[in-house]
């Protein structure tokens, strides 16, 4: 099937001069219709840069974003507007008006977007809460008074209220209880079947991501260093780094407090990026020549699913 979304050589760059940090850097991938991507690496490398570049929620330096056989680099904000309807964003924290009911909150997206008027619009916001696990009565309530997991089912009503096709999870699942986080997931599985949602899931969960994505790419300072399928992924990673991360798991993430790691060294510094394979500092497999260029994510074994951005891979 043609891909949704096609990115190449994506790069997203923070700050001038000397302080450039290259967040996102070269970064080429394709996400296909219905398809979940999980997105994983530790902080910093990246992950949400690239989501929300993807959104044009920050600034690209170069590359493309082909979403639908439409290039989204080249649209300005005016040309950008019917596409945000087709594109939404779901956060970690879902940041609700605290003032504002949860009704009337569904009502100003729908308004904004010019969607539904009167008791079509009544209707179709009560739709939207029983569709995210909520009462139609809940549309009467302030956001004190949901629970953190009922937190996040608005915030994926506000997102699905626009009737996307492609949605940009990052982290939804970390704020919350570990009970919770299993009916969000199934929440999201749901909705991804019936509505033929497509997925950016961004996670340090690796479980998670084993269990609901259909592909997985993994990120370094910027850089997508393997993607595959997620079984293989799982099974046969070809990566120094993602047979790291996953020996690893779950990923190093300052928010834990003790975070467990078979990654040896330190990260360098995103100011001061090392030559060739920005991994090689900490690769138990680096060679000399690894220094000396970047290599490029190419397809492995069998299959073109499956490509690691590595001299010397982990190939069974
Ligand atoms: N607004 C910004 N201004 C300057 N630098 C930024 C900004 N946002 C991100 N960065 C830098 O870009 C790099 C990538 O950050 P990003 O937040 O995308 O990583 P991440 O993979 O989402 O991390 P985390 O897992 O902690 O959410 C980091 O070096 C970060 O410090
Ligand atoms: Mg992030």
């Amino acid at each position: 099937m043609k891909p949704l979304l096609q990115l190449d050589n994506l790069s997203v760059v923070f700050g001038q001069d000397k302080h450039q940090v290259y967040a996102v850097n070269q970064v080429s991938l394709h996400i296909k219709q219905g398809e979940t991507l999980g997105l994983v690496g530790e902080s910093g490398s990246g992950k949400s840069s690239l989501g929300r570049a993807i959104l044009r929620l920050i600034d690209l330096r170069s590359g493309r974003i082909e979403f639908n056989g439409t290039d989204l680099a080249e649209l300005n904000a005016r040309q950008m507007r019917p596409l945000r309807r087709q594109m939404q964003m779901i956060f970690q924290d879902p940041s609700l008006n605290p003032r504002q009911r949860a009704g009337q909150m569904l009502a100003e997206v729908l308004n904004v977007h010019g969607l539904h008027t009167g008791v079509a619009r009544a209707k179709r916001i009560a739709e939207l809460l029983i569709r995210v696990g909520l009462r139609a009565d809940h549309a009467s309530r302030f956001p004190h008074e949901f629970s953190g997991g009922q937190k996040q089912r608005l915030g994926i009503a506000r997102a699905l209220a626009v009737e996307p096709r492609f949605i940009v999870a990052d982290e939804p699942l970390s704020a919350l209880d570990v009970s919770i986080q299993a009916q969000i997931v199934n929440l999201l599985i749901g909705l991804k079947n019936d509505l033929d949602l497509t997925l950016l899931f961004i996670s340090h969960d690796l479980d998670v991501v084993e269990y609901l994505c259909d592909r997985v790419a993994v990120m370094y300072l910027g850089r997508i260093m393997e993607i595959a399928p997620t079984a293989t992924l799982f099974t046969n990673p070809a990566h120094p780094y993602t047979q790291a991360l996953l020996a690893a798991a779950p990923i190093p993430d300052p928010k834990q407090i003790a975070p467990q790691s078979k990654l040896y060294g330190e990260l360098p510094s995103p100011l001061n990026l090392p030559s060739g394979c920005v991994f090689r500092t900490r690769c138990p497999r680096a060679q000399a020549s690894c220094a000396l260029q970047v290599p490029p994510l190419q397809n492995v074994s069998h299959g073109d699913q499956h490509s690691v951005a590595c001299l010397f891979p982990n190939i069974p």
